[in-house]
């Protein structure tokens, strides 16, 4: 049998969930995963900066040597646990089994598809959440370059589409959510891209601390420098344009596109915004869980220690 197409495919359901077609590929595999104890879990909706903290945590761990920091490519450096591409032979998993203790791992996964022995483990895990409307700018961006994802649609149709959950790996809303409650019975630091991109040094400090790192001052401004979006957008180990051309275009858009709080301002119309708004209350009815969508009045700050 030849390697499965799987450029610009419909996605398929996993358990309710949709998911990006070729990672629903073989999906037993995700089953039978077996996570370390030491593992330590980077979880996202997608777009939500996840390159962004998975660099924070590897510069961490590393103390701010950015030289080590450089060692390799972030894909390789904390494997994402679902990825799967057969016509290149990518593997997250694979890449896993390789990866020496303590191994860093991303995954955008909903918390019922993470694999058991994660929560067995009582792997600690950092979840970054950040304020749906840029998220739906961001994602619509990553559909038109991203060739694992189905065809791309007009703007006007994937604001409807994100609502409805008729993503990769469903609703936004669903995610945070669950994952919002896993706080309370399971080592998690819950992190809101807002605040760290309007106070990274007390943001890190809280990365530093869950991991058991205490970092001084000149290492705090080396990571802060390291990490800002200038630096990242032009840094090739963890600015995606490594990967083949074939699974990202960058010609369409490009991966690190904004970086900013608000661009949603720059899409969504006044109606657009206001359907939004409906769906946003009814679905966020009942959580603690706030967010900011503007730099002004942020109020996610407060309620990160929560
Ligand atoms: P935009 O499309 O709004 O620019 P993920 O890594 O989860 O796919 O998220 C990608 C989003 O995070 C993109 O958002 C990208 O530009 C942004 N991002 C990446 N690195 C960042 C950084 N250092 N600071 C702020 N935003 C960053």
């Amino acid at each position: 049998m030849g390697t499965p197409e799987v450029r610009r495919k419909d996605l398929k359901m996993i358990n309710g969930y949709p998911m990006v077609y070729a990672f629903a590929l073989n999906w037993e595999r995700m089953e039978e995963f077996q996570g370390r104890p030491d593992d330590i879990v980077i979880s996202t909706f997608p777009k939500s900066g996840t390159t962004w903290i998975s660099e924070i945590v590897d510069m961490v761990l590393n103390d701010g040597d950015t030289e080590k920091c450089k060692r390799d490519v972030i894909t390789t450096k904390i494997p994402m646990l679902e990825l799967y591409e057969p016509e290149h032979n990518i593997s997250g998993i694979e890449f896993l089994k390789t990866t020496p203790s303590p191994r860093v791992i991303k995954t955008h996964l909903p918390t019922d598809l993470l694999p058991k022995s994660l929560w067995e483990n009582k792997c600690k895990m950092i979840y970054m959440a950040r304020n749906a409307k840029d998220v739906t700018v961001s994602y619509y961006h990553f559909d038109l370059m991203n060739n694992l994802h189905p065809v791309p649609c007009t703007w006007e149709e994937y604001v409807l589409k994100f609502l409805d959950g008729n993503v990769p790996y469903g609703s936004w809303f669903n995610h945070v959510k669950t994952w919002w409650e896993k706080k309370k019975d399971h080592p998690l630091l819950f992190l809101y891209y807002e605040d760290l991109k309007q106070n990274p040094k007390e943001e890190i400090k809280k990365v530093a601390s869950f991991l058991g790192k205490t970092l001084d001052e000149k290492t705090l401004d080396k990571i802060i420098h390291h990490t800002s979006f200038e630096m990242m957008k032009d840094n090739p180990m963890v600015n995606y344009t490594h990967l083949p051309s074939s699974m990202m275009d960058h010609s369409k858009s490009p991966f690190m596109r904004k970086g900013t709080i608000g661009d949603w301002k720059n899409y969504f119309t006044v109606a657009q915004n206001e359907i939004f708004d409906a769906v946003y209350e009814k679905e966020m009815s009942g959580t603690t869980l706030k967010f900011c969508t503007e730099i002004q009045s942020c109020c996610c700050k407060f309620l990160s220690d929560y």
